[in-house]
This record gives structure tokens, sequence and C-alpha cells, in this order.
């Protein structure tokens, strides 16, 4: 959104409180946001907290002899590249569904040529009141789009639809309106993520400490990179990044599975997840007791995913990962070569820099011998340089 003009309209509700954040939100994706406030909003939250978090004066009035040339509503109809309004009122709806030019953000909804974009915010009987759901209708109608409401426990102690939604799923839904198409619009992509998990018996598995932060933040990226996203995920307590589809499986072996159904039409497969390379030869049906002083579990090789997603002849664009405690380069080319990988983006684990972590550091090789290093940085950053190399090796093979 780096750039992007956003007027962010406030109505009078309780969900005002949420607008702040919502400001926040969208400053941190790069878009310029300039508040504007009804009367009724400044009954529940003040300009200044607006102002201290967007940075620029909040606009309330039609009649500012301070705005350009005293027609504040024109130059900011122009300004705008979207006008999304949060919360939006049920008077707001009905104000903006008549056509009404009764006070500065309602002229500017009637004076701009971008789109138009609603989060509204009510009490669950006035949502569902035939007047607001056919001013919604109408309004839907013109192209204007509305985001929710959510259904759920209400300010005012009722239930039901009506509240606004959370400030980082409006952001979320918000961005891709604004944006150029991606380098990877029109790709399908396949991603693992998380660790998997093997049973030994009805109550217990091995696992491994990946978090699935690193395989989450590459969904996203290539998701704002244009990308269509099928992400399949082992147990992770992330929430699936918004426009993706996740596929939530448990063992290395429904991981497998789920990846040979999904792969037909993907373009770039890549294998994030921290699998399993062991699982128990067999689950115990029942729970093991403990009777011995020792235990021993046999284990058997699972399938390696990434290698077979590889050796197939209709292969799409393959990008392994690889955690190393040491000799990171050296093993991570054996890697790349052995499971003839298109690029392999490998990181070391032994202090602990990369597992369960926010940062990372990635050394990302290609075949055919290119070498970027990624520096340390939060792994939304990391994953939004990875995919624009992935973005710009596809580019050279077209
Ligand atoms: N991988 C996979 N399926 C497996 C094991 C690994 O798809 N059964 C993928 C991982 O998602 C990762 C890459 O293979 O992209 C590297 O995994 P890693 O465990 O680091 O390497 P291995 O090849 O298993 O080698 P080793 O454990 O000996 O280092």
């Amino acid at each position: 959104m780096r750039g992007k003009h956003v007027i962010l309209g406030v109505t009078g509700g309780i969900a005002a409180y949420k607008s702040a954040e919502l400001v926040r939100r969208l400053t941190e994706r790069g878009a310029e946001v300039q508040v504007v406030m009804t009367a009724a909003a400044r009954e529940f939250i003040t300009a200044t907290t607006f102002q201290a978090l967007s940075g620029r004066t909040v606009r309330e009035s039609l009649w500012d002899p301070a705005a350009e040339g005293a027609m504040g509503h024109i130059e900011l109809a122009r300004w705008a590249d979207l006008v999304l309004v949060a919360p939006a009122s049920a008077d707001f709806l009905a104000r903006l569904t008549h056509g009404r030019a009764d006070d500065l953000l309602a002229t500017l909804c009637l004076a701009t040529a971008a789109p138009i974009v609603l989060a509204p915010a009510m009490n669950q009987q006035m949502w569902q009141n035939a007047a607001t759901q056919a001013n919604v209708a109408m309004l839907k109608s013109r192209g204007v789009r509305l985001l929710g409401p959510a259904s759920g426990d209400q300010a005012c102690g009722e239930v039901g639809p009506g509240r606004m939604l959370e400030a980082v799923e409006i952001a979320d839904l918000v961005e891709p309106m604004l944006a150029v198409p991606g380098p990877l619009t029109g790709k399908r992509v396949l991603i693992t993520a998380g660790p998997t998990r093997e049973c030994i018996d009805p109550v217990r598995f091995i696992s491994n400490r990946s978090s699935g932060k690193m395989g989450y933040a590459v969904a996203q990226a290539m998701r704002a990179a244009g990308a269509e996203v099928v992400l399949v995920s082992g147990p992770v307590s992330l929430c699936a990044p918004t426009g993706v589809q996740r596929i939530s499986v448990e063992s290395a072996a429904q991981m497998f599975e789920v990846v040979q159904q999904q792969l037909p039409g993907t373009d770039v497969f890549v294998a994030t997840a921290a699998v399993a390379d062991y699982r128990p030869l067999e689950i115990a049906p029942v729970k093991i007791k403990k009777r011995n002083e020792q235990l021993t579990v046999e284990m058997t090789r699972t399938t390696d995913i990434l290698a077979s997603v590889a050796a197939r002849t209709d292969r799409p664009f393959v990008v392994g990962f690889a955690a190393e405690t040491n000799n990171v380069e050296q093993h991570a080319l054996e890697k790349l070569l052995r499971k003839n990988l298109d690029m392999i983006a490998a990181n070391e684990v032994s202090t602990c820099k990369a597992f369960d972590c926010e940062d990372n550091a990635l050394l990302v090789l290609s075949r055919g011998g290119a070498r970027v290093e990624l520096p340390q940085a939060p792994k939304r950053e990391l994953a939004t340089a990875l995919v624009a190399l992935i973005a710009d090796r596809l580019k050279s093979k077209v």
C-alpha cells in the first residue's frame, strides 16, 4: 500500500475505538491515512488520537476556511485512492444511500471517483432492520463494498450481526484492493508449513519446535505478490493469512497426501515445513503403559515430500528449506543437488536463531550457482525478499 492515499471516515459508534488501531495497521503497510470524522464520531473518540497516529490534521468540517480554496471536500475527494468508512453507522449508511451532502464525509463520498468501502458497526437489530438492509442492497448495487459486519457479543449486551471487523481484518481486506497486479498474479503457489506430529499411541506423538511462522510469512508474501496460495499446514497456533487457502494436516503422511492432491496446476512449490524424517513403525492401538525401565520406539523413514515433487516430470518451480546446525552452505548445496531443487533457502538453527522466533536470516542458493544472503530480519521481511527472488527466477525462465 506504499504511497496509497486512504481516507478513513469515522462515524458515530462505539467501534470507533478500533479505528485508532486501524490507522496503525494501514500506515504500517505504507498507506497515507487522512482521517475524516463526523460530529457523532467525536462523541466516542477524540481527533487528537487520530492526529497523533496518522500524522495528519483530522478533517471534520465542510466549512473549513483553512482547506484549499475552501473546497475541502473536492480536494480530499481527488486525493483519495480509497475511501474507507469504519465504523459506518446505520445513519451513515442511510445518508450515503440517499446521496446526502450534509457533512464533510458524506459530501466527499459523493464527490470522489475512488472506490468506497464500508465496515458497518451497529446494534444487531438495527443491522437487521429492513431499512438498513434495503440501504445496504442499494449501496452494493452501486458498487460500494461492505466488509462485515461480524456476528457475536455486542457492546450493548446483545448477540448477533453488527460488530465491526477487527482492525487487522479490515487492513488485510483493503490491502489487495489497492494493490497493483503483482509479479505472481495468475500463478498458483503450494506451500507446506509448520511441524508434523507422528503418533506413538493414542495420546503421544513425536514432533519438533517449528512454529510455522516462516511458512505463514511466505504464504502471506506470495499472496501479496498476487499469487493464488494453498498452504498445507501442520499443527500451529497461527491464523491463516487473509486470502490464503489453508489445509490442516497432522502427520507427514497426511501432508504428502494433500500435496499430491493439490499439485496439479501448481506453478511454484515451497517446502518450509519441518516434516518428520522418521515416524514410529507402528502406532500402539492403546496407551503404552510404563512397565519397563526403558522403552524403544522403532522408527521408519517418512516420504520426502519435497524430493517427490521435484522428481516429477511435470514439476513446478521447486523451493526447499534447509535447517542446519553447521556447514550451512555446504549442506544446503548438497541438498539442492540431491533433491534436484530449483532453489534452497538455508538457515542456521544451532543457536536457536530460526525456530519459533520472529527473526531469521537466510542463505538462498539457486540451481545455476546464484547465491544471495538475506541478513537477519523479521520473517515477514525475509519472506517478501525470498518471494521477490522466486518471482525473478520465474520471469527469467519464461
Ligand atoms: N522435507 C520434506 N519431506 C520430508 C522431509 C523434509 O518435504 N519428509 C523438506 C522440508 O520441508 C525442507 C527440506 O525438505 O524444505 C529440507 O529438510 P531437512 O530436514 O532440513 O533436510 P533433510 O533432507 O531431511 O536432511 P537432514 O535431515 O539429513 O539434514
